[in-house]
């Protein structure tokens, strides 16, 4: 049986994942392919540290090494941040070998032109395991959703800072020691100042863009917050008003092809899909011009999902289902709905709305004065009091969404 050659760029939870994933599914692989898959080396950092890697495979700290393995057929990199992600790549791409990435912040900004080096070198570029863990969104868009054109996204795409609301809303844990969990349980960055801060959410946002729009709007005209400024008691009273805080990246793309998105925190309603998203789950929703919104959920960190995002994108990848430029910058502006599975925005018009409201500006809340109840620092407050304070208060954003059908059996809309 011929073999096809891999090797790997990196060690730590991701690198042991694919791994471990290429061992304990050998005969899968086999089956689909035909060929035995080979791990014939793998780039550490520190030669020091004590792993437990089969001797038949080479560990070396130099990436000479691995670009000099006669027939080396892919290379899967997992090394965190742009360099050397980018530099190894590129000379990998240059060599004619295929690439498979699970590096965010590298591909966010370096994607573009990698898939460019890449078409010209007629070589394969796989990055499902950018954005989103386990959930096969990247390969949906690539490969499932050619002929729709995709109008917005939302995701909950950071599983740490999912797993840090979820606890401390759940069991009242401190930000401190909810964070201290997810980076035992392998979620975190090695620096999670990328997790809490927005900035990973913001790199798969922007991977997403690429892949859905074929372009990426301009990084400064992307909001981004990240969740250190929410406590326990404001998610705890979230729920009482049946929210959730749920950080989410947004997109859209409107008429004049122009991609608007955001990522911060936002309030979620029970009847919207994110809201049940827990601990380290990432959520993906997807409007298409044919199918309509579409939500794919799973576990968005950690060995075995990340693992499993980079075996299954090669195996794309070797059996030639990605073409070098797959992304669609076609737009045509305009969406066909009809009315199932269809989400309506859902707009606070009478007084009986007093359960979701989020905290506003003070401007805000005068133009929108309507509304009976406010949360001050995470307590329910009567309009009147808010209103008549001169504090300033944060912005949080809503993202009230409901189906169509509960919509009009609200008579929110009409069908
Ligand atoms: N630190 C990342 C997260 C890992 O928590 O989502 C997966 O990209």
């Amino acid at each position: 049986m011929s073999v096809i050659n891999v090797a790997i760029l990196g060690f730590g939870t991701v690198g042991q994942g694919v791994c471990e994933a290429i061992d304990t599914h050998q005969d899968r692989l086999k089956e689909a392919l035909g060929k035995e898959v080979k791990v014939r080396a793998i780039l550490i950092k520190d030669p020091v540290k004590q792993r437990e890697i089969d001797p038949s495979i080479k560990v070396t700290t130099e990436f000479k090494d691995i670009l000099d393995i006669p027939d080396l057929h892919v290379i899967f990199e997992a090394i965190v941040g742009e360099e050397p992600g980018y530099t190894y790549l590129s000379k990998a791409v240059e060599k004619g070998i295929h690439i498979v990435t699970a590096n965010k912040a590298m591909f966010a900004k370096f994607g573009p032109s990698l898939m460019e080096k890449a078409k010209r070198h007629t070589v394969s570029v796989g990055f499902e395991a950018t954005t989103a863990g386990g959930i096969p969104v990247i390969g949906t868009i690539r490969q499932l959703l050619k002929v729709n054109e995709i109008k917005s996204i939302q995701g909950i795409l950071n599983g740490t800072s999912n797993f840090i609301l979820s606890q401390m809303r759940k069991k009242g844990l401190s930000f401190e020691t909810a964070l201290k969990q997810s980076q035992e349980k392998g979620y975190a960055e090695a620096d999670p100042t990328s997790d809490i801060e927005g900035y990973d959410a913001f790199y798969k946002l922007l991977i997403l863009s690429h892949t859905a729009f074929g372009r990426q709007p301009d990084w400064k005209d992307i909001r981004r917050r990240g969740i250190t400024h929410l406590t326990a008691e404001w998610l705890q009273a979230a729920e009482s008003f049946r929210l959730r805080f749920k950080h989410v990246g947004s997109l859209e793309r409107d008429g004049f092809n122009r991609i608007k998105g955001e990522v911060e925190p936002v309030l979620v309603h029970d009847t919207h899909p994110f809201y049940g998203v827990e601990d380290v789950e990432n959520a993906i929703s997807l409007k298409g011009s044919l199918v309509g919104r579409i939500t794919l959920l799973g576990p968005g960190a950690g060995k075995c999902p990340t693992g499993s995002a980079m075996v299954e994108d090669f195996l794309s990848l070797i059996q030639g289902k990605y073409t070098a430029s797959p992304e669609s910058a076609v737009h045509n502006g305009e969406v066909l709905e009809d009315s199932t599975g269809q989400w309506v925005l859902r707009v606070p018009a009478n007084e009986d709305y007093q359960r979701w409201i989020p905290l506003f500006t003070l401007k805000d809340r005068i133009q929108l004065g309507d509304f009976l109840y406010v949360f001050v620092e995470g307590r329910k407050e009567d309009i009147e009091s808010v209103l008549t304070s001169q504090e300033q208060i944060q912005a949080v954003s809503i993202l009230d969404e409901i189906p169509l059908e509960n919509a009009v059996k609200e008579g929110i809309a009409v069908s």
